[in-house]
């Protein structure tokens, strides 16, 4: 965590001593692949697609428990403002206001490109990959650094430096390239009209991941009671 600030100052220095400022690049139109998300001093996975002219994103987790798996799943349509959260299993939906300040796709116009970097190594073929890193400001004036593939503009990392959350960082893993959408990522019948207001507060993607945690807490709260009351039927 301290190497990332270090990094993040190198890049600063490294960013105003350089004139060179080059246009940012452009994610793949469709991603899909894994989200390793460290936040709060808790790593968790998740999956994700992507659609860029659509500027929508899914994030889903399933968990396996004991004859049956919980989901929490999301659909951010950061165009519109808005959310979805889903459940499948009991076909119900809410959709809430969402806020746009942590994508962790795309290079903002304003971005600033900072010092290339190869992870691995270059000496070895195939050992190493070449990645370029971005930074700037959220909308609402926190930093932020983002690593994508030199080759291709594929996600890699972001990390955001944020007042609430502390330091987030989320890695990309596994990711594939399409050059159809697999998914207009549009909500299924069971959810609110696509016209329909949203309700409730607004959330943005860090808070998300956050509130699957929450959920996990109470459930092991839940069952942490029952073992309290002797009674193991959950078992
Ligand atoms: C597992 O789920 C099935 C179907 O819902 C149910 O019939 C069965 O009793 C469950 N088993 C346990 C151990 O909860
Ligand atoms: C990532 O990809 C590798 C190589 O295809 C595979 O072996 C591995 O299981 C994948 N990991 C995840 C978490 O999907
Ligand atoms: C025991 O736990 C199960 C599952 O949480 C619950 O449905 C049941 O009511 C509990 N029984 C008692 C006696 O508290």
């Amino acid at each position: 965590m301290r190497l990332l600030l270090v990094l993040a100052v190198v890049f600063v220095v490294y960013s105003l001593t350089t004139a060179q400022q080059t246009r940012p690049c452009k994610s793949p139109p469709y991603l899909m692949g894994k989200l390793v998300v460290s936040l709060k001093d808790e790593v968790k996975f998740w999956n994700y697609e992507y659609n860029r002219a659509l500027q929508r994103m899914r994030v889903y987790e399933t968990e396996n428990l004991v004859n049956r798996s919980l989901t929490n799943d999301f659909l951010l349509h950061f165009g519109e403002g808005v959310t979805y959260e889903m459940d499948g299993l009991t076909s119900t939906c809410s959709k809430r206001p969402l806020r746009a300040d942590y994508q962790p796709i795309g290079i903002p116009d304003d971005a600033t490109s900072a010092m290339p970097l190869i992870f691995g190594s270059l000496s070895v073929p195939g050992g190493g990959m070449q990645v370029n890193s971005w930074q700037g400001l959220s909308p609402r004036g926190e930093e932020y650094i983002k690593f994508v593939t030199e080759v291709g503009c594929v996600p890699h990392q972001a990390t955001f430096y944020t007042e609430k959350h502390g330091q987030v960082t989320i890695v990309f893993l596994n990711s594939t390239v399409h050059n159809k959408a697999q998914d207009d990522l549009s909500p299924p019948g069971f959810c609110p009209e696509e016209d329909a207001q949203p309700t409730g507060r607004p959330v943005d993607l860090l808070e998300l991941f956050l509130e699957s945690r929450i959920k996990k807490l109470k459930r092991t709260f839940s069952k942490l009671i029952n073992v309290y009351l002797n009674n193991y039927s959950f078992l």
